[in-house]
């Protein structure tokens, strides 16, 4: 079958396993190593990781089964399967599904221009973690804001990561996205467990373990639980058919229900392996776990230079982080590409180039200045990604043809409608209200003193 090609040929995963690994590097990426440990410090431990748990439970893998019934069932990038399965709906449910589309396609965009400068300052780290740049005087806080402050160097990062997107989506679904996140997903998993052996011998594991899941809920704030749901979005890929598009080039008799479970679960075991290996190590020196955003890129580069045996936890340790970003990064692009190669005909080594292109040069405006790279930030991850959520849950919900809903559910006999109908009621009422709260919360309009 040729790969890439649109229409008839359009490309499949060559098996369930390539499937759930790709999947997966969607959703395993700076979401679960760097944003996952620092907002859990922030929150206070415990307690904010159980309600995370809670959410992705409860709003995140229903999401996931939606997005997979709709990609598969329409075999079609985001727009054209959310217009496609609401086709025989009235104007306002084929608008709404429409503008859900347009709006995921123009997420990856956005994403991944600012992702990919994050992208770049792991790469520079992984280097000076390697001695190949050095350190500044002043320690990783300097040095990261000496990154982040020059726009060439960042740009120069920026560039070569795109330049490693760029190449994997270019050569296929098949050979280029499932062959790569099959080598990157067991090396990422590897060299976490490895980390995870060496601060058992740090001597913060006690703590670390602690902190994470011994729940203290005197410390959870009505805030704190909704950041979880919003993180539930974003680690989970979901909310702007990234799923959609991962599950398009499912073969048509795919069972979801199980895969889906498998994607969410990695993605959760990484964070929380993550977590624990971040909080080993910053408990080990006698730090507080509530560094913020810095907590990667300042705090623990400095406490790797500490360690005995230090250089090559760091170098492992961004190693990692590259990884999990490139795979990520990979499916952000696909969904854009996906769009032009279905419903306009676009080469797929040709669209790679230019859309990436394009997604490179609004990459350097976040690159360039940082007011750039929060905006697009805040306005992805904190309105497109929940309302595209909260519109693909409404129309797995309530527009899609019953027909089309079940699919995913079959081949489990009874269970399988016993599960379809939990799902549904979940669907229908809960996620939208749920997500709902969240862009609220983030609107400001609901409001915790
Ligand atoms: N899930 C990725 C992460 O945790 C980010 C992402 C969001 C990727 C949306 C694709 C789509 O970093």
């Amino acid at each position: 079958m040729p790969d890439g090609s649109h229409g008839s040929g359009r490309s499949h995963w060559g098996s369930r396993f390539g499937f759930i690994l790709a999947a997966s590097g969607s959703a395993v990426g700076l979401g679960n190593i760097w944003k996952f440990p620092y907002i859990t410090g922030e929150y206070g431990g415990g307690a904010f990781v159980l309600v995370y748990l809670g959410c992705v439970l409860l709003v995140g893998l229903p999401l996931m089964y939606s997005e997979l019934i709709i990609g598969r069932r329409a075999g079609k990038d985001v727009l054209g399967a959310m217009r496609k399965l609401t086709s025989h709906c009235g104007d306002m449910g084929k608008d709404l599904s429409g503008f859900a589309g347009m709006m995921g396609i123009a997420s990856g965009f956005l994403i991944l221009s600012f992702y990919s400068v994050v992208g770049g300052w792991a790469i520079h780290f992984f280097w000076v973690s390697l001695d190949l740049i050095p350190m500044a005087q002043g320690g990783a806080d300097e040095t990261f804001g000496a990154l982040a402050g020059s726009w060439k160097v960042s740009t120069l990062w920026h560039t070569v990561f795109m330049a490693l997107v760029i190449s994997v989506v270019a050569r296929g679904v098949h050979d280029g996205i499932e062959r790569v996140c099959s080598r990157l997903m067991p090396a990422l998993i590897g060299i976490l467990l490895i980390l995870l052996v060496y601060v058992g011998f740090t001597g913060g594991l006690g703590a670390s373990l602690a902190f994470l899941f011994r729940p203290d809920f005197s410390k959870l704030s009505g805030e704190g639980a909704l950041e979880a749901l919003g993180h539930a979005f974003f680690t989970l890929s979901l909310g702007m058919g990234a799923m959609v598009t991962y599950g398009s080039y499912l073969k048509s008799d795919t069972f979801v229900v199980r895969d889906g479970v498998w994607i969410a679960a990695l993605d959760t075991i990484i964070a929380l392996l993550a977590g624990t290996v971040i909080f080993a190590v910053v408990f080990a020196a006698g730090m507080e776990p509530g560094a913020g955003p810095g907590l990667v890129f300042v705090t623990l580069p400095d406490l790797f230079a500490q360690m005995p045996g230090g250089q090559a936890v760091g170098i492992g340790f961004f190693l990692l982080l590259i990884f999990a970003a490139w795979s990520s990064a990979i499916s952000l692009l696909e969904v854009v590409l996906a769009y032009f190669v279905d419903e306009h005909g676009l080469s797929r080594g040709r669209g790679a180039l230019l859309i990436g292109g394009a997604i490179w040069l609004i990459g350097v405006g976040s690159a360039v200045w940082s007011q750039v790279f929060d905006f697009l930030d805040g306005l992805t991850t904190n309105y497109m990604l929940p309302l595209g959520g909260m519109i693909i849950a409404i129309a797995a919900g309530w527009l899609i043809k019953p027909e089309d809903r079940v699919a995913g559910f079959t081949r489990t006999g009874g269970a399988g409608a016993f599960l379809a109908t939990a799902w549904l009621v979940v669907i229908r009422f809960v996620t939208p209200v749920l997500v709902l709260a969240v862009i609220l919360y983030k609107m400001e309009i609901i409001r915790f003193e």
